[in-house]
């Protein structure tokens, strides 16, 4: 497949300034598109990351940044040619999702996504809508890998309104033809790493000689997915047909927490300060994807070890501490 079909095509990607978002708008970028990023800047963690990440895009000639809100009925787009659209604005973050937090998932995960799917609706030309969907519709998984037509059981809020937003490019797709996919991403890691996720917060604990707080006993696992690898499939699924489809992106690297602390301790090459706390409401114990459908359709697989993307992210770590104010 040939990612060069992107050069001169019309993208937009929501949630330009977050972790993945940053990542995919700079390799659309490479390849050649003009991008307008959305992203209204959430405070959901330290907005100068978010300027960070757009920092190394709108200097680009072939990048607009437009600073909307999408759960803003008002919203509006300086162009009706649009070639693609990538979906990955939205509240993340599994365990604060309870309480009175719900309806910033509400807002941000199921009411954009709604009012994004009707402003795609009056676009004459568009090829291809991918939402950015998660792992988390899943629930606990008693079988070894989990497929797409397993029966989603989100055990928290978070999936709950991701599920909602899957659910609702179903609809936009079953009624209207809008040409769309989810994508479901299994637990997403590399440089950028949002700071509320394990893995940023035990190789910054470690670089500072500070403690990680592991949740549970640190048996639980996750299919860990390099970034660089959900970028390649999500441009790849935005090529194919397969309108409709709901696709896993997963690492391939089913790991237990316990794991992680030991290849991180042998990268930085010390042990690292870690204390206990109580299992969080919400969080699963296993995730694991069955990509074959993926390597279907798009004749790709997660290439990256589990090993390899760890020292990427604690080399872009190491060097971004030493020059930014903030992290
Ligand atoms: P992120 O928080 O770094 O990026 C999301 C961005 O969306 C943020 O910059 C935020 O400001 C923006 N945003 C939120 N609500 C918005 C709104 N109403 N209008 C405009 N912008 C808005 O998160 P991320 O880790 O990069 O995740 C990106 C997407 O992928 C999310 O939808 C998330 O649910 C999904 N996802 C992430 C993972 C993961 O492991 N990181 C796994 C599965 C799914
Ligand atoms: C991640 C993302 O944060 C979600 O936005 C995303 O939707 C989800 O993946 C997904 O795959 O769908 P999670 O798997 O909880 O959620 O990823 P981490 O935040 O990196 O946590 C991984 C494990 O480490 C969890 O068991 C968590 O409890 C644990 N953890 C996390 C700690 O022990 N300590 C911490 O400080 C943070």
């Amino acid at each position: 497949m040939n990612l060069n079909e992107f050069k001169s095509s019309n993208v937009i990607v929501t949630g330009a300034a977050g972790f993945i978002g940053s990542h995919l708008s700079e390799k659309l970028l490479d390849l050649g598109a003009n991008v307008i990023g959305i992203d209204c800047l959430t405070p959901y963690y330290d907005i100068h990351k978010k300027k960070n990440n757009l920092g190394n895009l709108i200097n680009k000639k072939s990048f607009v940044y437009l600073n909307y809100d999408l759960s803003n009925r008002e919203f509006r787009i300086p162009t009706e040619h649009i070639d693609f659209i990538f979906h990955l604005a939205g509240q993340p973050g599994v365990r604060l999702s309870w309480g009175s937090d719900f309806s910033l998932y509400s807002k941000n995960n199921i009411e954009a996504t709604q009012n994004l799917l009707e402003y795609s609706m009056t676009l004459k030309g568009l090829k291809k809508i991918i939402y950015a969907s998660s792992s988390s519709i899943y629930g606990n998984i008693e079988i070894d890998k989990i497929d797409e037509n397993s029966l989603p059981k989100p055990f928290s809020p978070y999936g709950v309104s991701k599920l909602a937003g899957e659910n609702l490019v179903y609809a936009y797709f079953k009624n209207f033809k809008l040409p769309a996919n989810s994508a479901r991403f299994f637990t997403v890691y590399g440089p950028r790493q949002r700071p509320d996720m394990a893995f940023q917060r035990l190789i910054e604990a470690g670089i500072y000689n500070q403690k990680f707080i592991l949740y549970g006993d640190g048996r639980q696992q996750r299919d860990f997915t390099y970034v660089e690898d959900i970028i390649e499939g999500v441009l790849r699924l935005a090529l194919v047909q397969n309108i409709g489809e709901v696709v896993n992106i997963g690492g391939g690297h089913v790991v237990s927490m316990n794991e992680v602390i030991k290849t991180v301790e042998e990268i930085l090459n010390k042990e690292l300060l870690v204390e206990r706390s109580e299992t969080q409401k919400g969080d699963v114990i296993r995730t694991s994807a069955d990509v074959s459908k993926l390597e279907k359709i798009t004749g790709y697989i997660p290439q990256t070890s589990l090993r390899q993307g760890l020292i990427k992210q604690v080399e872009f770590t190491t060097n971004y501490m030493s020059k930014h104010e903030y992290y």
